[in-house]
């Protein structure tokens, strides 16, 4: 009691030498001018220059595993195709490494975030402070997929058999999006959430979806200006060029010897499960996505099984029918599922609102490394779906660095096809060099 009391006592006494101390200031209209001024981020272009290395507008790449989880930093083969390198020392910036430099001859950042939106919005907003030399922003890596558009399962309704195979997902396939949403905003019990269960078919029921900003913020991120739509526009069109097709062909045969295995043992399980014949091409380059049928699902828990791919799918409709009009349900979309975007946008959205800052445009490339959930079968008891009783397992080292190398091929291709529009076709000045598995 004494302490607490010593302690009241003790805060009283500070406040009154506060107020008897004639430092408190009296704020004027001119003062919260200055004050203002002085809290305008850092568009001084000469300490920019300096921070990344040029008076010229750069291309922003961000990433986010620095290899802790796979084993590859996402950064990798950007960090392999830098020209003029210059390793910014962790303890000037709040992003966990970044390098400067070109690639193709056009000046870069590669910058990786940390893992999770905390870490990626707190180096974003501080890479905003030059924004003035940012031409534009790409967030790459790698992400959890459905194993088809509209998933294997989807309840309520089409329980009795699992969805016919259609535009499978394959390991290596490549969302390009703007658009986002927090798999994590919503409000439920477990009693709604787990309705159903241990039938796979079951959808998690809940009280409030990602809608509610009310509850928790904004949760659905669909901002684009023409700008961010051309950028992934253009990064789209790369990936349909013969230029593509000749850089991805380094990684085919990585891809028969360390993906294709498990994903004929997957699909295979799937099929034996479902009853349903999974036919693949052989692989020529990844299936690239777009911003029709895929954003970025964001959550902080690493989720699988078919229920949360449903809830997943059906976030991923109401933030594309938000973003482009068009009328979606579950059934239309694919489940992109990563932890960054709802970090990153709302920290590009806030600085592209404020007046008398340069726009930065920005999307999201995120390529498949894992499915979203295991194969499937009908449930013993005789009630609904359950996962198969020995799914085969995926090495996410070789799966993850196998989705780094896909994407990195479509990000590098743009900045080459850049390269050729300036240098005027100079092959020798825009060579691409495979990268290295
Ligand atoms: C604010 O600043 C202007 C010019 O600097 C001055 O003319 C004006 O008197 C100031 N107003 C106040 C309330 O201090
Ligand atoms: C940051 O680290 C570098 C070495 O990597 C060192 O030279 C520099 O003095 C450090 N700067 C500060 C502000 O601590
Ligand atoms: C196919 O499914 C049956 C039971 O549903 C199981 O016994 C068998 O091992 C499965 N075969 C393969 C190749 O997965
Ligand atoms: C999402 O699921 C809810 C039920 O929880 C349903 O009312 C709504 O129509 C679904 N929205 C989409 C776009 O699929
Ligand atoms: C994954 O693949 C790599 C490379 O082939 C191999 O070294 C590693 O042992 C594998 N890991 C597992 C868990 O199978
Ligand atoms: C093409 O680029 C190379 C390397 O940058 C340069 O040496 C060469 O002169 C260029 N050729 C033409 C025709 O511009």
């Amino acid at each position: 009691m004494f302490l607490v009391r010593g302690k009241a006592c003790r805060v009283a006494v500070a406040f009154t030498l506060l107020l008897l101390g004639g430092d408190l200031p009296v704020w004027s209209a001119n003062d919260t001018q200055s004050i203002k001024a002085a809290w305008q981020p850092t568009q001084d272009s000469l300490s920019c220059a300096k921070r990344f290395g040029t008076s010229q507008k750069v291309t922003f790449i961000m990433v986010a595993d620095p290899g802790t989880y796979s084993g590859t930093p996402e950064s990798s083969f950007y960090v392999g195709a830098v020209q003029s390198k210059n390793d910014i020392p962790a303890n000037v910036t709040s992003c966990s490494d970044l390098l400067t430099g070109t690639i193709f001859n056009q000046p870069v950042v590669v910058a990786t975030s940390g893992i999770g939106p905390v870490a990626a919005a707190l180096c974003t907003t501080e890479m905003l402070q030059c924004s003035s030399l940012i031409k534009d922003f790409i967030y790459v890596g790698t992400s959890g997929w459905s194993s088809q558009l509209g998933g294997v399962l989807n309840a309520p309704g089409s329980c009795k058999e699992a969805n016919p195979p259609r535009d499978l997902a394959r390991i290596g396939d490549i969302a390009v999006t703007p658009y986002a949403a927090n798999w994590a905003c919503k409000l439920a019990d477990y009693s709604g959430q787990c309705k159903g269960a241990p039938n796979l078919c079951s959808y998690p029921e809940e009280i409030y979806g990602p809608q509610e900003a009310r509850l928790y913020g904004s949760c659905i991120f669909t901002a684009h200006s023409k700008a961010t739509l051309s950028l992934a526009d253009e990064l789209i069109s790369a990936t349909r060029t013969p230029q593509f097709a000749a850089n991805i062909a380094a990684l085919a045969t990585d891809f028969e010897k360390t993906i294709a295995p498990y994903e004929t043992e997957y699909f295979a399980a799937m099929s034996n499960g479902t009853g349903h014949q999974y036919n693949f091409p052989p692989w020529h380059g990844p299936r690239v996505w777009d911003y029709n049928v895929a954003a970025e699902i964001d959550s902080q828990f690493f989720y699988s099984g078919v229920p949360w791919d449903m809830v997943a799918r059906n976030y991923t409709a109401q933030t594309l029918i938000l973003a482009t009009g068009k009328s979606l349900t579950q059934y239309d979309v694919i489940a992109v599922s990563a932890m960054e975007a709802v970090g990153v946008a709302p920290a590009i959205n806030l600085h592209n609102g404020m007046s008398g800052y340069d726009q930065v445009p920005y999307v999201f490339v995120r390529a498949n490394s894992d499915y979203l959930y295991q194969p499937i079968q009908r449930a013993k008891s005789g009630n609904g779906w359950e996962t198969v009783d020995n799914p085969p397992p995926a090495n996410n080292s070789v799966n993850f660095r196998f989705a780094i190398g896909t994407s990195s091929t479509a990000v590098l291709t743009m900045l080459q096809l850049r390269c050729f529009q300036s240098a005027g076709n100079n092959a020798t000045a825009c060579a691409y060099t495979p990268l290295q598995f």
